[in-house]
């Protein structure tokens, strides 16, 4: 895909098809793109839990809450349309204190790599992190930053301009009548300043 499409349609999804595995070379290469990111000092304090057994992929997800802008049964995504991979994504505190911008440049490699291999994702930063934690079996010294789910996606996504910046409520996602995302960005008059 061009890389402005890419881009453009690389966005959160949140049902799939709980029927089609993500092939192992498509992990790969999902798992390539993170250890490619940029990394402060580059001292690289990220490591990845993979999650795909379908029994562990089941129990992951229920520590994890979806689309808080959405009434649950709209935003939850429902039996047969759970992610069938999670990657939990560890800071390593004894390499950097400071991951953040790591993990968020490594989240992004992720999931355009995914993408642009056809399968959708969605970050999850409301999850239960301790649990999580228990299940991966962290370390004292590790911390979980995020479990991304990834799957094949049943629903489209589409990016609309938010007309009134003022309005707190604009940058609200919403689902059209054919249950797709819609989702506001704010236009580039409104966050670009010129000097
Ligand atoms: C740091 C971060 C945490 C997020 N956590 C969640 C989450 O817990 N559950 C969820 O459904 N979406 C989550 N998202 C997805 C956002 O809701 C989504 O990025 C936003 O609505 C914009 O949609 P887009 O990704 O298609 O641009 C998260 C995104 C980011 C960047």
């Amino acid at each position: 895909m061009e890389l402005m499409e890419l881009l453009k349609t690389r966005r959160t999804y949140r049902r799939f098809d709980q029927s089609r595995p993500v092939p192992e070379e498509v992990l790969k290469e999902i798992l390539e793109a993170a250890r490619f990111a940029s990394s402060a000092a580059n001292k690289q304090p990220l490591t990845y839990v993979v999650v795909q057994d379908p029994k562990k992929v089941e129990k992951v997800f229920g520590y994890t809450r979806w689309a808080a802008y959405l009434p649950a049964e709209q935003g939850q995504p429902k039996e047969g349309e759970h992610p069938t991979l999670f990657i939990g994504v560890v800071e390593n505190l004894d390499r950097n204190q400071n991951c953040d911008t790591d993990a968020g440049l490594a989240i992004s490699n992720m999931t355009l790599a995914a993408w642009n291999r056809g399968v959708g994702s969605c970050m999850i930063g409301a999850c239960n992190k301790a649990a999580l934690s228990e299940m991966f079996g962290l370390t004292e010294k590790q911390v979980l930053h995020t479990v991304v789910a990834f799957g094949y996606p049943t629903h489209e996504s589409h990016i609309v301009d938010i007309e009134d910046p003022a309005d707190p409520d604009a940058v609200k996602y919403s689902l059209d009548g054919d249950r797709n995302y819609v989702v506001p960005k704010r236009k580039l008059a409104d966050v670009v300043k010129y000097l």
